[in-house]
């Protein structure tokens, strides 16, 4: 079945990049010249998505505006003899059908998703996080949707066992080349406790089951509805798969990753 819908929850607030996030959130910092979140739209363009689904709050509005037409700007640079960066602008609001959903509070990424649930409907989606984005000449998005068979796949990649808990880790089972079946994850271990070397990255194909999944996940320690309790649920009723992603991630979340993503796309041109 055909992909081609994504939901990109992207309500955080962003307090570890303030005060430059205070007005600005963070997705629309700029890797180069674009927007963080512009590359994951394209990511998931190129891979086939039609419709966009946002999870917003209040104070991101400013990504709707990102994703909107703006013919005024557009003839400013036309009579200024600059339709070389109309040509920029233009394509951005025709990339996709883009909505936009409201999380009115922070309980969590997958209660963000569950926001999504009736403009997805009973089909399988992408979800993508804001923060992952990944260098490589086959969007991380296709690499997920081509082994896509009807249960879940996630993304991970490997991960250095220093920095193991600051990610979902999945226990892996057989693999074939690059896809591993998934027998169980955990949310942020203690480093001895990880199962494996394989941290999630924020890039999920999920099957429509995954939303009565999270409801039945139990809320992790703080209250919050995520994703991962989800796929754990999932994981004891049907098959749920990991891929190891090709390609260089970068996590834009982090102060670090920003740089390095914007040292190796400026590299590019
Ligand atoms: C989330 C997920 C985690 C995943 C990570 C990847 O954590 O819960 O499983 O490894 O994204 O970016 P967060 O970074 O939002 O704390």
């Amino acid at each position: 079945m055909k992909i081609k819908k994504a939901v990109l929850p992207v309500a955080g607030m962003g307090t570890r990049f303030m005060p430059a996030t205070k007005v600005v959130p963070k997705e629309l910092l700029p890797i180069v010249d674009k927007p963080v979140i512009q590359y994951l739209v394209e990511e998931a363009v190129l891979s086939g998505i039609e419709e966009i689904i946002f999870v917003i709050s209040k104070n991101k509005e400013l990504i709707r505006h990102h994703f909107s037409h703006y013919p005024e700007l557009e003839s400013v640079l036309k009579a200024r003899n600059k339709e070389h960066i109309a040509e920029k602008i233009r394509p951005i609001h025709e990339m996709a059908h883009f909505h936009y959903i409201y999380q009115d509070e922070p309980l969590g990424d997958g209660h963000a998703i569950l926001q999504a649930e009736s403009l997805v409907g009973d089909e399988p989606f992408l979800v993508l996080f804001g923060d992952d984005i990944v260098k490589h000449d086959i969007p991380a998005s296709k690499q997920l949707i081509d082994q896509f068979k009807g249960e879940s796949v996630i993304a991970v990649e490997r991960v250095p066992k220093e920095s193991i808990s600051a990610y979902g880790v999945i226990h892996p089972g057989e693999n074939q080349g690059r896809l591993y079946e998934v027998h169980g994850l955990v949310e942020k271990p203690a480093q001895e406790e990880a199962p494996s070397d394989l941290g999630v990255i924020g890039k999920y194909v999920c099957p429509p089951t995954i939303f009565e999944a999270i409801r039945e996940g139990a809320a992790s320690k703080d209250g919050e509805l995520r994703l991962i309790d989800g796929f754990i649920k999932l994981a004891e009723k049907e098959g749920v798969w990991a891929y190891h992603i090709e390609g260089e991630r970068f996590d834009t979340g982090q102060a670090k990753g920003l740089i390095e993503a914007n040292r190796a796309f400026h590299d590019d041109l």
